[in-house]
């Protein structure tokens, strides 16, 4: 058996998600090695985070390639040196190339804010609204070529009150993100042995 069970994270942006992520860790309900966090944005809240929890982190700039594969190529190096058991996708906006999907076959999941197959892609929130759904929610899934369709590993509901914006649907989900995405994690790791209960 393996003594750890490698995770890296790929943000952009503010990384909440991350944030659980980490303290399921330090509070020792989640057994795994956040190995490194990688963002495409220099400027993204969650570098902080990482590196205020002591991970180490990298940042591979999507402008600086001239396609998205020599960008994902890069990544793809910095992403292995670390020999990942797991890569997460938490709040990475980039579309991945099919190589790059390919490379991390079964074992690359992202968190989306929709009940797929319903509202793939932004804006999930206010679509939700606009359509009158009475629910929303998330899903996290695993990533495979197609956008946000993977194959999924959990979904929650959240009730839409009628007094709902966008931003206070953002917040409710957002409360649950944060306790489905170490739970996944924690399932996977078992599945593979990796992590002692
Ligand atoms: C979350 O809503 C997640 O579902 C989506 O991007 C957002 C990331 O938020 N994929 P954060 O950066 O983890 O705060």
């Amino acid at each position: 058996m393996k003594k750890s069970f490698n995770v890296v994270v790929l943000i952009s942006g503010n990384g909440s998600n991350l944030q659980a992520i980490i303290d399921a860790v330090k509070a020792k309900e989640l057994d795994i090695n956040l190995c490194l966090v990688l963002s495409n944005k220099a400027d993204a809240f969650g570098l902080q985070r990482a590196a205020k929890a002591k991970i180490p982190t990298k940042v591979i700039e999507h402008s600086q390639y001239s396609t998205r594969l020599d960008f994902d190529l890069e990544m793809m190096k910095a992403i292995d040196e670390y020999k990942p058991d797991l890569v997460v996708l938490a709040g990475f906006m980039r579309i991945l190339s099919k190589e790059f999907v390919q490379h991390y076959d079964n074992r690359m999941i992202n968190i989306h804010p929709s009940l797929l197959p319903k509202y793939k892609g932004t804006n999930t929130h206010q679509r939700v609204l606009d359509s009158g759904d009475k629910e929303h929610g998330l899903s996290i899934h695993y990533v495979t070529n197609e956008l946000d369709s993977g194959p999924i590993l959990k979904q929650v509901k959240i009730t839409v009150n009628s007094d709902d914006t966008a931003e206070s649907l953002a917040k409710r989900l957002l409360i649950e993100e944060h306790k489905a995405y170490p739970e996944v994690i924690k399932q996977l790791c078992y599945k593979d042995k990796y992590c002692l209960k």
